[in-house]
């Protein structure tokens, strides 16, 4: 039980939802007790589907601030709560709005396609948001010839140019936990386990992507285990979505990619890993942090996302 202060926070979270009809979203990289208490857990796109969809009067989101604003945009009218506002993103961090724009002057006449993890002033500057999810079928979505120009990440941008074969110019960012994954220590894994399949995040870097057995989202990877009939496999991403993985497939074993530093853990999210249960039931009780944008700027950055949507609706997605 998560009892700390004499307050059951389990059940008192429960009671919370329940009187001031709340709803709690997780994504993949919160720890377990987190997804175990969350109404719904997803990707970045699910998530954002069922922000968008959900009746509930607050959305607790349990994830990082990007994810969380793309909440608000969808659901404005919303009261959208995040336990800790200083749950950033290294990738959205590693573009800046002043930087992002000189890079559009220098590149002109390209569609601007924008990974969801920016910050807000990106999204503005962008025609078209898209998610690891559905990354490959919003180029496709593109007429042939269109030139494009991908933000902030690197990796993810080098493998849809390489799956769509388009004019796709990329921005150099990265995040700091998927870059982090050592080749040799997977290779080493592999080859003491060569049953394993190893299936891997297009966040990581190429020599890594290219030893992979299947590279997809987070929720891809999840439905790739419970699909295939490996029964170990080598997760790299944030270990987080092992959690689901385990439940899912009870009797496989998941072995989370080491980073190159085998002293550091970073191959965890410390972002994402701010978010305790004991913030969520101060967050949900005292109704903040609250996400608020500017309702111009929320206007302006809700169009590429809703486009976002549209084409991934049409794509089944
Ligand atoms: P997903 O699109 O798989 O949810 O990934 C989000 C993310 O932050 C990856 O680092
Ligand atoms: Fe951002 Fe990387 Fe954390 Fe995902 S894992 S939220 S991209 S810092």
């Amino acid at each position: 039980m998560n009892r700390i202060e004499n307050i059951d926070y389990v059940s008192e979270i429960k009671r919370l939802k329940k009187e001031k009809n709340a709803i709690i979203l997780a994504h993949y990289y919160q720890t377990g007790d987190i997804q175990d208490i969350a109404d719904f857990i997803g990707d970045s796109l699910a998530l954002s589907q069922k922000a968008a969809s959900t009746d509930a009067d607050i959305i607790l989101f349990a994830g990082v601030r990007f994810m969380a604003e793309t909440a608000k945009i969808l659901s404005p009218r919303k009261k959208v709560l995040i336990p800790d506002m200083n749950a950033g993103c290294s990738l959205a961090d590693s573009c800046k709005a002043e930087d992002f724009k000189k890079f559009i002057d220098e590149n002109p006449g390209r569609t601007i396609v924008t990974y969801v993890n920016t910050n807000i002033d990106i999204k503005v500057l962008s025609d078209i948001i898209c998610t690891s999810s559905n990354a490959i079928p919003i180029i496709e979505s593109l007429p042939a010839g269109e030139k494009i120009l991908f933000g902030p990440d690197r990796n993810l941008g080098n493998y849809i140019l390489n799956k769509t074969g388009r004019d796709i110019v990329v921005w150099n960012g990265a995040c700091h936990v998927h870059e982090e994954f050592s080749l040799e220590a997977i290779l080493k894994i592999k080859g003491e386990n060569p049953e394993a399949k190893i299936i891997v995040h297009p966040e990581c870097e190429l020599p890594v992507r290219m030893v992979a057995d299947y590279i997809g989202s987070t929720a891809a990877l999840l439905k790739f285990t419970k699909t295939d009939n490996a029964e170990t496999y080598i997760v790299g991403t944030e270990p987080g979505i092992i959690h689901q993985m385990k439940k899912e497939n009870p009797g496989k074993r998941f072995i989370p990619a080491p980073p190159r530093d085998s002293t550091c853990g970073c191959n965890e999210c410390s972002f994402m890993k701010l978010i305790t249960i004991g913030k969520i039931y101060k967050c949900l009780r005292d109704e903040k942090p609250e996400i608020l944008i500017d309702s111009e700027v929320l206007e302006k950055a809700r169009k590429p996302i809703i486009r976002m949507m549209e084409i991934s609706e049409k794509s089944g997605l």
